[in-house]
């Protein structure tokens, strides 16, 4: 193996282990497992918004070769209900959305099944739809935001403060649905074996996923293995089995063999969590000096008639910036849409856009620089919850990012930098992430002959998460990452942290470090000789984590970024990001800087392409494939620069990270577009930027 022979591990810039094994093919996902006598269930999706079905034609298809069911309503396997609403696949004729599954073809070959299923007759009685979104009476305000969190917020007296603002931001804005397109779509290859059921599934965290699956079904949670061994990327999407991996296992109960499905990128676009489209206003009142007296933001989201996902863009509307008035609102519309769901730092990301376009807005008004204004309003205690910060180093990042960019040498005025036909322009956002940390298990195991097993419910979608878990394993035992071995992926390696929310890494390093180092302890017993049969210790930081005291636990950073239009055909071009942030302990240089720009490219990539155009008329997303569907390509992709400054915070967990996977993308949209307003003098306040935004 090509691994590093570093013994100090935690901090190297150590290569993915997985590495060679993925580059080579070795690496299995899902879809990838051998398994004897396999099949192939392919979905029939609607093709209205809202009604019902009236008939599926099964006979129509079932005499051809290879067809083995079909599944429709009337006879799928039932599925407990409560569970969650967006994956009762089958379960009564109502539709929903365009794009959901109404039945099921399950075949020998892929291409027999996916024949029938686009063959299979399937007749409707069509309601009217509505799938778009906007600020009506269909509106309401939520009870609670993503299951948990209040929906609406305030501190002081808010309109008091905006009537008395000596300088006062009132601005709407719009970010429009995006779609997760992961390498590896969304698969699942479901096993039954009498009551025992195994999901080989692309997913990002096969503990819950299990535990999930199994409540729908009405077994046993230890009746289910998960396997995600190797996952092509998530971003979100991969959180929650999707409506395919119900069906999978559906089809493989009904034929009794095992049954992959893949989904295609256009399903992608019905059957994938996406992120919801936004509108949002912010209003910000200041003093001459710039000082905040009033932060307001309110956001729309919307969500299914299935299920309830309110967007949290608000967020961090309580964090950011000291302000003794502040009040939060959180408003949902229920559509004949899929539900959204989690994507790329939820809610932080559409809600940065608006609240930082919304303070350079206010930087313009008060003549103070960007940079100066965000400065003056650093609070001491976390202005949303009074909590003292266990670190916050935003101002750090702030003053670094300006010092590499050269933001000093900046030109306030828009419209003031030319070169030849090019307008050029500078525009700057903060960032910020919060610090999830979820209990894990761990299970670490010294062999007779000197070799040591780390087992960990873990999975890395892309992250190097496997390899900075390694490395934190191999600081704990005190030996080089080549006498060990990391087994993660596996929902029976125990409850685990999700691979989402950025929490993965600091939760699952917590229980790690603990179970290798209550390991040690135990070796010490042996005087470090391994009795025959071996050692193991197991850790759990459920504990840990109740002891822990509230505090403010955020991860910051600024991003800084230079673009150019062409004032002749309007081409936007950016020439340069760069980002500085703080996220405590940085496990890993080497994936930790590939983490950070590959979001910042995501950032780039909201800002001038993504958007998911909902046709009123059909209830579908027009461009509902990767030709429509727009991402940053290599060309799009300008010198990107992530830096991040040393923290040390104590009151995190014993490995010091506070998560890094989301951190990159928050800020960067807004910092595209305030670059936009430099050059140009045009503010734009819905994304994507366009040619024509110029105009
Ligand atoms: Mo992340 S969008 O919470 O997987």
């Amino acid at each position: 193996m090509s691994t590093s022979t570093l013994t100090q591990s935690l901090g190297a810039p150590v290569t993915r282990l997985d590495g060679h094994a993925k580059v080579t093919g070795a690496a299995q996902y899902a879809y990838e497992y051998p398994v004897e006598g396999v099949v192939y269930v392919f979905p029939a999706v609607s093709t209205i918004a809202r009604g019902r079905v009236t008939a599926v034609d099964a006979a129509a298809v079932l005499s051809r070769p290879g067809v083995l069911a079909v599944l429709d309503h009337t006879n799928a396997p039932r599925l407990k209900p409560g569970v969650d609403a967006d994956l009762m696949v089958l379960q009564s004729p109502e539709v929903s959305y365009r794009g959901q599954i109404v039945a099921g073809v399950v075949a020998t070959s892929l291409e027999a099944a996916r024949r029938a299923a686009e063959a299979l007759p399937i007749s409707y009685e069509q309601e009217p739809h509505d799938v778009l979104l906007r600020d009506d009476d269909t509106v309401y305000t939520p009870e609670t935001v993503n299951g948990m969190l209040p929906a609406t917020f305030e501190v002081g007296d808010p309109d008091t403060a905006l009537a008395a603002a000596d300088v006062l931001v009132d601005a709407r804005y719009t970010t429009p649905a995006e779609h997760a397109m992961p390498m590896e779509p969304h698969a699942t290859l479901a096993v039954w074996d009498e009551e025992r059921l195994t999901l080989y599934d692309s997913n990002q965290g096969p503990f819950a996923y299990g535990q999930l699956i199994a409540a729908l079904f009405g077994i046993d949670a230890s009746a289910v293995e998960v396997v995600a061994e190797y996952v092509g990327g998530g971003f979100g999407s991969k959180v929650l089995p999707r409506p395919s991996a119900v069906l999978a296992v559906q089809a493989a109960r009904v034929v009794q063999r095992p049954v992959k499905i893949a989904m295609t990128r256009q399903q992608m676009f019905s059957l994938v969590t996406y992120r919801t489209p936004t509108i949002q206003r912010v209003r910000l009142g200041a003093d001459r000096e710039g000082r905040l007296t009033v932060v307001v933001h309110d956001s729309l989201s919307q969500s299914s008639r299935l299920k309830e996902y309110t967007e949290n863009s608000t967020a961090d509307a309580k964090l950011l910036y000291a302000a003794p008035n502040i009040r939060t609102v959180s408003r949902l519309s229920r559509l004949d849409v899929p539900t959204p769901g989690f994507f790329r730092a939820p809610g932080r990301t559409p809600g940065t856009f608006a609240l930082e376009s919304a303070m350079d807005e206010l930087a313009y008004e008060l003549g103070i620089d960007p940079v100066e204004l965000r400065l003056r309003n650093e609070p001491t205690v976390d202005p949303g919850t009074g909590l003292e910060f266990s670190s916050r180093n935003l101002a750090a990042c702030l003053r670094e990012g300006a010092a590499r960019f050269g933001w000093q040498h900046r030109d306030r005025a828009p419209r003031s930098r030319r070169d030849g036909r090019w307008l050029v322009g500078t525009g700057m956002a903060s960032a910020t992430h919060p610090v999830y940390i979820r209990a894990s298990t761990a299970v670490a195991r010294a062999e007779a002959d000197g070799t040591f097993v780390v087992r960990v419910g873990a999975t890395d979608i892309g992250t190097g998460a496997r390899t900075a878990m390694a490395q934190v394993a191999a600081d704990a035992l005190g030996v080089p990452l080549e006498r060990l071995r990391l087994e993660i992926g596996r929902a029976s390696l125990g409850m685990a942290a999700l691979a989402g929310g950025s929490m993965g890494t600091a939760s699952w390093s917590w229980a790690v470090d603990k179970a290798c180092r209550a390991l040690v302890d135990k070796l010490g017993a042996y005087a470090g000789a391994v009795p025959e049969g071996g050692l193991e210790a197991r850790a759990d930081t459920a504990e840990d984590l109740e002891k822990q005291e509230a505090l403010s636990r955020h991860a910051y950073g600024a991003q800084f970024v230079q673009l150019r239009v062409d004032t002749d055909t309007g081409e936007i071009r950016v020439d340069r990001m760069l980002g500085v942030f703080t996220a405590g302990r940085i496990l890993n240089p080497r994936t930790a800087r590939s983490q950070l720009v590959g979001a910042m490219t995501m950032g780039l990539s909201m800002a001038l392409l993504e958007i998911g155009e909902p046709d009123p008329l059909f209830g579908d997303v027009v461009n509902h494939d990767l030709a429509g569907y727009h991402y940053a390509a290599n060309a799009d992709v300008p010198a990107i620069e992530a830096h991040w400054l040393e923290e040390r915070d104590d009151r995190l967990n014993p490995v010091g990270g506070k998560g890094i996977g989301e951190l990159g993308i928050v800020g960067t949209a807004a910092a595209v577009t305030n670059a936009f307003h430099h050059a140009t003098g045009v503010r734009v306040r819905d994304l994507p930027l366009r040619i024509e935004s110029a105009r």
